[in-house]
């Protein structure tokens, strides 16, 4: 089956922080593989969750993807045109909006909501009327009555009522595909799960895509049709959500799932958990990244980096296991 053309590719996307301190001996600054050569697409009108411990990169490759800071290697194509070439970045910026966890310190103090909504917009060049009416509707689309709450600053909403209104600013540019950072992940479990309903009342109703970032491996599986699995800058799986919460192929998604409290017994896994703190992202290991807490890990896994193998339609891990002829012990079998 050939799969859709994707809304994004995102093709080999690198970003390497150069820290200020020195290194040692004069040697070169140290670097901070943040994102190290990430390949994948996104299909229109999926939501494709993100996860990852904290530091492998989340937020990094969104914030590259909404282009808020600048990628030192890759591509990124929009509906088939590369942003920076085909396609000016301004007029990619209005396709793909981003909300973030902290809703506070996204949102300007001084301002009342209705401007902050209508802000963008008119900086696009919509006369200020029209804005201000698009402000008011947007503000009914996501729940908060405008009589009540354009005229109001951040300080006085609810973590919640702010994060309504980021989504709103967000969908203000018309976007095709909204990038969520933890953008619920603030927020009490009520008001969470209301914002996650609402968050899938505006993707049908405005043909969305979503890029969904979590910690909360369960959360993602209920809003995701995909899930991308990073480890230290690099994608280790992707797949159908349900088939890789069911059948993860890489080792790190096993344990990274059997953290996941399950309300089922049949379904808790025998998989040891995690150990350790993820190694430092300055000094990557070299071959598999995985390999210094990897309970199957052999010497290949230390010199040689797997290249990903699909698994079932669309189903992607990077693991020596599921490579045929690799040289791992395992190789070729279902991990
Ligand atoms: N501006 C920066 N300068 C230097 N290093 C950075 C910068 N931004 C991020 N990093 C580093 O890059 C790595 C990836 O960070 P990132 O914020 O993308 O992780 P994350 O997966 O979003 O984590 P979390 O789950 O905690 O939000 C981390 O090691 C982080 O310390
Ligand atoms: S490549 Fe080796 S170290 Fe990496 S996940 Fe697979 S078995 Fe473990
Ligand atoms: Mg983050």
């Amino acid at each position: 089956m050939r799969s859709p053309e994707p809304i994004l590719s995102i093709q080999g996307l690198k970003k390497h922080f150069k820290l200020p301190t020195k290194g040692f001996f004069g040697r070169e600054k140290p670097v901070v593989r943040a994102v190290d050569g990430i390949t994948f697409d996104v299909i229109p009108g999926e939501t494709l969750g993100i996860v990852g411990e904290s530091g492998c990169g989340k937020s990094t490759t969104a914030r590259l993807i909404i282009d808020l800071i600048h990628r030192d290697a890759g591509a990124i194509l929009f509906e088939g045109k590369a942003m920076g070439e085909a396609l000016s970045p301004k007029e990619y910026r209005r396709h793909v909006q981003m909300v973030f966890q902290d809703s506070f310190a996204s949102l300007n103090p001084r301002m009342i909501v209705r401007d902050i909504i209508a802000f963008g917009p008119m900086v696009h060049g919509m006369p200020q009327k029209e804005a201000e009416e698009l402000a008011y509707s947007l503000l009914t689309k996501v729940g908060l009555d405008p009589a009540r709450f354009a005229g109001r600053y951040p300080h006085e909403l609810s973590g919640g009522q702010r994060q309504r209104v980021n989504i709103a600013r967000a969908l203000a540019f018309r976007p095709k595909v909204l990038i969520l950072d933890e953008a619920v992940s603030a927020l009490d479990k009520s008001v969470e799960a209301q914002v996650l309903n609402l968050l899938t009342d505006l993707k049908a109703e405005f043909n969305l895509t979503y890029l969904f970032i979590s910690h909360d491996l369960n959360v993602v599986r209920y809003i995701s049709d995909r899930v991308m699995v990073m480890y230290l800058g690099e994608c280790v799986e992707i797949g159908p959500v349900d088939e890789v919460y069911a059948h993860p192929r890489h080792p790190y998604t096993r344990a990274l799932l059997s953290a996941m409290p399950s309300m089922d017994p049949d379904k808790r896994t025998m998989e040891p958990p995690l150990a350790g703190d993820p190694p430092n992202p300055i000094n990557p290991p070299p071959g598999c990244r995985f390999h210094t807490r990897c309970r199957f890990a052999e010497d290949v896994c230390g010199t040689v980096s797997p290249v990903p193998t699909v698994r079932g339609s669309m189903h992607f891990a990077a693991c020596h296991i599921g490579t045929p002829g690799s040289g791992h012990s395992r190789a070729g079998e279902t991990t």
